[in-house]
């Protein structure tokens, strides 16, 4: 058995900037994370992170006011506060520990329009944003020498009379599985992306962080909010920045049309997303789109401008769909890109598990409500994986470990045992595919009464086909066949708290677009819906949303 104090579960930005305020208040750190650091789901943000600088003239209250809007009134406002209340220094501290963002020309830093927002606020590294600020972040835990567990999956949370003690985790390079004891655990674990299908996010995103906390008696917070992003490539569904639009980019449909231009007459393509991505669907329902795409078209800024702010997007087009937006548009749809929903955190990241901490997109802290705002999620990122790495060290200064010893690991070997000795069957890829294809089509851009049974249908049964999953590779070796079963256990939870939470919201509100209910109703459903796991199934409660200075109002781009 190994001890730590505070033990941070995943290595992208929140990860790593809990792990380096933990270690500055003089505890002992580590990090567990299923993939090396740098190729943490982190590394594919790319526009870029928002603050409002007031020595630029802009206020940190106007960035807070956009992103409650954004979020169609459904943040908490005293949260949101925080957050951009803090952002300036969370951009400056990154600035100082190396991260080399674009200047403009007279050599200040640099920023760019993002959706939804009446200011230029977006700071960027060209469009590879989350990479560059990844491996700054990284550069700095290796120099404070926080220990860095690579390549290890966590299981389970240790729980014992309700807090949480620790983790059961397995060594992947070897299947050795280990008990760790932890006076605090921080979930950093990123989203659920890869339970839709397609998904702007990595392979690894399926939930984990947040099946461990539910299963662990957390709850789970407005997780019927999934974000489509505007820009998905045709067919693999891969990002292309809302930096292109901020840059200029215009969106057309099949009449070489800038259909925007008539649904949201003053911010155009820079629309929040909720309403770009249901402008996108609009124009595609109604027979305006090009093979259930729309085009995306940046050839007026010109080769040497694109060369320079989006390099990145550019060679994805000519990779993934043989289209160089230099010389072309490319074909975009609405994909499911970020998860607003996740484990109910306050703003230092408690739980409601002592002992147990969330940040990043794993978390909701409240922050982005029914619809996130472009370049938000690395502030929430850093803002409070900041906050919760200060608070746990400064809260394991004074507890003792609970009584753990290695039998703690005993229901993990008794699952996986079960796994390995399922007989021939389906293996756990045409399930998550089923799911993530179903999930897709009856909880997208649109749904309905309909659609929203159909999704939780389908979870029912990925559920049960899940159980008895075959598993062909018995080693220990690398057993990625293992590991993908697991996580596919981790996914259908996360699919049925979704889908469990959508059925339950009778009206319209941000990325929860109802056709048959679709008008925001704040008389009645200006709250939070939470599940938590009840024995064979989950509960549903409620809970009001905080507003502090911004009484809501119709919404308008
Ligand atoms: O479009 C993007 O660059 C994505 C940014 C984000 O999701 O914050």
């Amino acid at each position: 058995m190994i001890d730590h104090d505070v033990l941070i579960i995943g290595a992208g930005l929140a990860g790593l900037r809990a792990a380096l305020c933990a270690k500055e208040q003089g505890v002992d750190v580590a990090v567990v994370t299923k993939v090396h650091p740098v190729r943490s789901h982190s590394n594919a943000a790319q526009g870029g992170i928002n603050a409002a600088l007031t020595d630029r003239g802009d206020d940190w209250r106007d960035h807070a006011y956009d992103t409650i809007k954004g979020s169609d009134f459904l943040g908490d406002q005293d949260a949101i506060e925080v957050m951009c209340r803090e952002a300036g220094d969370e951009v400056i501290s990154m600035e100082n520990m190396g991260a080399i963002f674009n200047r403009d020309e007279n050599g200040n830093l640099g920023t760019r329009n993002f959706g939804g927002q009446r200011e230029a606020r977006t700071f960027f590294v060209a469009d590879f944003t989350g990479q560059a600020l990844l491996h700054v972040l990284y550069e700095q835990i290796v120099k404070a020498g926080a220990f860095v567990y690579e390549e290890w999956f966590v299981l389970s949370l240790i729980v014992r009379d309700g807090k949480c003690g620790g983790v059961v985790m397995m060594d992947i390079k070897t299947g050795k599985i280990e008990v760790v004891r932890a006076k605090a655990v921080i979930l950093a674990t990123g989203g659920l992306g890869r339970v839709f299908e397609p998904s702007t996010n990595a392979l690894i995103c399926t939930g984990d962080g947040m099946s461990l906390a539910y299963r662990a008696g957390a709850e789970l917070m407005d997780m019927e909010m999934v974000q489509y992003h505007p820009t998905t490539l045709k067919g693999s569904g891969v990002l292309l920045s809302e930096a292109a639009r901020g840059e200029g980019a215009y969106l057309l449909n099949s009449e070489n049309e800038r259909f925007m231009l008539k649904y949201a007459p003053e911010f155009k393509e820079l629309a929040s997303r909720d309403v770009v991505s249901r402008c996108e669907q609009t124009e595609i329902d109604e027979g305006r789109g090009i093979d259930g795409c729309v085009l995306l078209d940046v050839r007026h800024l010109g080769e040497k401008y694109i060369n320079e702010r989006l390099s990145q997007i550019r060679e994805l087009g000519i990779d993934f769909a043989n289209v160089d937006m230099v010389k072309e548009p490319v074909p975009v749809m609405p994909g499911m890109h970020y998860a607003m929903g996740g484990v109910k955190a306050d703003i230092d990241g408690k739980t409601a598990v002592p002992g147990l901490y969330a940040a990043g997109e794993v978390a909701c802290i409240s922050v982005h409500g029914g619809n996130r705002l472009g370049a938000n999620s690395l502030l929430d990122t850093l803002v409070f994986g900041r906050r919760s790495g200060i608070h746990a060290a400064e809260m394991v200064k004074s507890v003792k470990h609970l009584s753990i010893d290695d039998s703690a690991a005993q229901d993990d070997i008794n699952h996986i045992n079960q796994l390995l000795s399922n007989e021939k069957n389906e293996s756990f890829g045409q399930v998550r595919l089923d799911m993530g294809t179903g999930m897709k089509n009856h909880l997208g851009v649109y749904r309905d009464q309909i659609s929203m049974e159909k999704a939780l249908e389908l979870v029912k049964d990925v559920k049960e086909r899940a159980k008895s999953i075959y598993v062909a590779d018995k080693t220990k070796t690398f057993n990625t066949n293992l590991m993908f079963s697991i996580e596919l256990g981790f996914m259908t939870e996360c699919a049925e708290a979704i889908a469990a939470s959508a059925i339950q919201r009778q009206e319209s509100r941000g990325a929860h677009t109802r056709t048959d209910m679709p008008d925001r109703d704040d008389e009645n459903w200006l709250k939070h819906i939470l599940v938590t796991k009840a024995e064979e199934s989950h509960e549903i409660s409620f809970l009001d949303v905080i507003i502090t200075d911004w009484e809501p109002v119709i919404r308008q781009y």
